[in-house]
């Protein structure tokens, strides 16, 4: 938590209410430990899609189904989105045909890096939300898919605060991911190609938009 519990919890109770096939979801999430996208950037995730009214929607990360469903039950958006993981992609394919907005969904099951490679575009929205340490490797491919005017968003680039402190504070394992981060971070704000402004929301959410 990068914000004061209190007030995220505060701002969270203040949310509208999912549609019930995504409370279950949630919920689900919850229970068996998935990670998915927390209310608080749920929330400014909707806010930016309803804003944008993006027609194409790229997600890097779909673990279960959550977001993609959220950001297409809150646009007219077709949404393709990425996973690896078979025991992840084995609940997102149940998961999105039997969504009620699953028609506008695809789901693209392959290590992101490689399937990327082979795609078209144009998108634009892009939602980023798979490995931290991969996130500079995605960026060229996401930068040739997004086209002028595309908003990024990235999830969980402050790794609970905790990329703001000193390196020698975080564990080990975790240190080459926040270094990985740091240049990411470092490279969306210092590119002539975007505009960025990053937001300490859920675990950090950098927002990007192509110049
Ligand atoms: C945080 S979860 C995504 C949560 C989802 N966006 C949501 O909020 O409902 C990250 C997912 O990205 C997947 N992932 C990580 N690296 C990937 C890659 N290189 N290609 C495809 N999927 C990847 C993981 O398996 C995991 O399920």
């Amino acid at each position: 938590m990068i914000t004061d519990p209190g007030v995220n919890e505060y701002i969270n109770s203040l949310s509208a209410d999912l549609p019930e096939y995504l409370d279950r979801l949630e919920v689900y999430a919850e229970e068996h430990h998935v990670p998915i996208i927390r209310k608080e950037a749920q929330n400014l995730l909707c806010f930016l899609i309803r804003e944008k009214k993006p027609s194409n929607i790229l997600e890097i990360g779909t673990a279960i189904g959550f977001s993609a469903q959220l950001m297409a039950s809150v646009s007219d958006a077709h949404v393709t989105t990425i996973e690896k993981v078979e025991m992840r992609l084995k609940e997102a394919r149940k998961n999105i045909a039997q969504s009620p907005v699953g028609d506008r969904i695809t789901l693209v099951e392959g290590d992101a890096l490689k399937v990327l490679e082979d795609f078209k575009g144009p998108f634009d929205f892009v939602f980023l939300d798979a490995a931290k340490g991969q996130y500079l490797n995605f960026l060229p491919h996401i930068m040739r898919l997004m086209e002028k005017g595309a908003l990024l968003v990235t999830d969980n680039v402050l790794q609970e605060g905790s990329l703001a402190g000193s390196k020698f504070a975080v564990e080990r394992r975790d240190r080459t991911i926040h270094m990985r981060m740091r240049e990411f971070l470092y490279h969306i704000t210092h590119t002539d190609e975007l505009d960025t402004v990053i937001l300490p929301v859920g675990d950090g959410m950098a927002l990007s938009r192509k110049l």
